[in-house]
């Protein structure tokens, strides 16, 4: 029915962000809604019957069927899922999950033609998934619905997060249909998956590395996940004194803004000494946040990855000491809190040696690979089996809108799903 390409294409100007680059699709923006808008029609263009779940996650349903007769819903115990999320960073690129929810519809086509010549005989109902707030780019803890849904956030604590307008969580979600009331682990829906599949947009250089490319420098189309590293979100509050930028003497100041620039140099000074470790402050907001204003509060939030939970534990803890002694000696005090966080992961074993024996038939020398970057198969991987396919980012770049993947590599992208879930089915 389309190829991936054209399916991207067909949402290729929603969500573009004129003033950042790029695409700013936040969860239950008028952006993200489109997108969900137009994945409902695709998928009920191909047949499949689409659900929103309590938690806000859309389910379409390629059923079993016998002598043309849909089976009952029992039959979807144990499905074989794949899919991905919709909503993206501000600013971000045009892969980083659309990309996966487009490869899951172009691979149902593919499915559905062999199952149609006689050549697929499915044991198993399929289902495309699409996971709201993946990015948490507007309410702070990413992969929201797949943490509500395998119960690893306590509902409470979602549903009291605020978006940057003061909205909550729970207000939002009931503008949109959801009761508050019913978010949370939902074991029907759990019980539904038998394996989940991922596919998303290789996130770094990790297919262009030499190990990888051939003589002309490139690397094959698509790996197969093994591992994603432990990462976390804390939010740093520095406290000053909030004054006048005319008045109060350079000596007089206590400025959480100076701290903070401090603060920011600390990050990457500790994070450099530690092999493997990644941690970034990617946010600041002063406090009244105003030109001739000595701010008398900066929120700094820290993203900080390591393939050891405990480097990570280790790290933030000393990040914290060294912020405290920075602030003190500003005159200002600050505070850290834990906002996420989320364990390395090993992918399903048994499932990532079924995903790369099947991908290896259409990309030979399909690596295992691992990732810095956090997704929904890895939240889910604590529940049920999960695995990922990584499609080549030649940039190496993401999260910004200069990501990118060719036409040809998407395809091998869809290729190489159709297969692994064939292979499932
Ligand atoms: C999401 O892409 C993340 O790794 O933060
Ligand atoms: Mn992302
Ligand atoms: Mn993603």
């Amino acid at each position: 029915m389309g190829t991936v390409t054209n399916l991207m294409a067909a949402i290729a100007d929603t969500g573009r962000d004129a003033r950042r680059g790029g695409y700013s699709r936040a969860v239950y923006t008028p952006a993200e809604l489109d997108l969900r808008e137009w994945f409902t029609a695709e998928a009920g263009a191909r047949g499949l019957a689409v659900e929103t779940d309590a938690n806000g996650i859309l389910w379409a349903w390629w059923d079993l069927y016998d002598g043309g007769v849909r089976l009952p819903e029992s039959s979807r115990r144990g499905a074989l899922v794949t899919g991905s999320h919709l909503d993206s960073v501000p600013g971000g690129g045009a892969f980083d999950g659309p990309l996966g929810v487009a490869s899951a519809l172009a691979a149902v086509d593919r499915l559905r033609e062999r199952e149609e010549s006689g050549a697929l005989v499915r044991n198993r109902a399929l289902a495309v998934a699409v996971f709201p707030e993946e990015e948490g780019s507007r309410f702070g803890v990413a992969c929201l619905g797949s943490r509500l849904l395998a119960g690893a956030i306590d509902p409470a604590k979602a549903l009291g997060l605020r978006d940057a307008g003061g909205n909550t969580f729970a207000d939002v979600c009931r503008a949109h249909g959801l009761d508050p009331d019913r978010m949370g682990r939902d074991e029907a829906a759990l019980g539904r998956i038998g394996d989940f599949v991922e596919l998303h947009v290789e996130q770094g250089r990790g297919l262009n590395t030499e190990e990888y490319t051939d003589q002309a420098g490139r690397g094959p189309a698509v790996a197969v996940g093994s591992s994603i590293l432990g990462h976390g979100r804390w939010r740093f509050t520095v406290t000053g004194q909030g004054n006048h930028a005319g008045t109060t003497l350079m000596e007089d100041r206590a400025d959480p803004m100076v701290a903070a620039a401090q603060i920011v140099l600390a990050v990457r000074r500790l994070a450099a000494s530690v092999p493997g470790a990644r941690a970034t402050v990617g946010r600041l907001e002063p406090v009244p946040g105003g030109t001739n204003v000595i701010a008398s509060r900066v929120d700094l939030w820290l993203d900080v990855r390591h393939a050891e939970d405990a480097t990570v534990a280790d790290l933030v803890e000393r990040l914290h000491g060294q912020a405290q002694k920075i602030a003190a000696f500003e005159g200002c005090s600050a505070q850290l809190v834990e906002e996420s966080y989320s364990g390395t992961v090993h992918f399903d074993a048994v499932l990532a040696r079924s995903l790369e024996h099947s991908v290896r038939r259409t990309v030979p020398g399909a690596p295992a690979l691992a990732t810095g970057a956090g997704h929904d198969a890895g939240v889910l991987a604590s529940v049920v089996p999960t695995g990922m396919l990584f499609v080549r980012n030649p940039s190496g770049i993401s999260h910004s809108p200069e990501e990118f993947v060719e036409d040809g590599d998407a395809e091998a992208g869809v290729a190489a799903l159709a297969d692994a879930l064939e292979d499932l089915l």
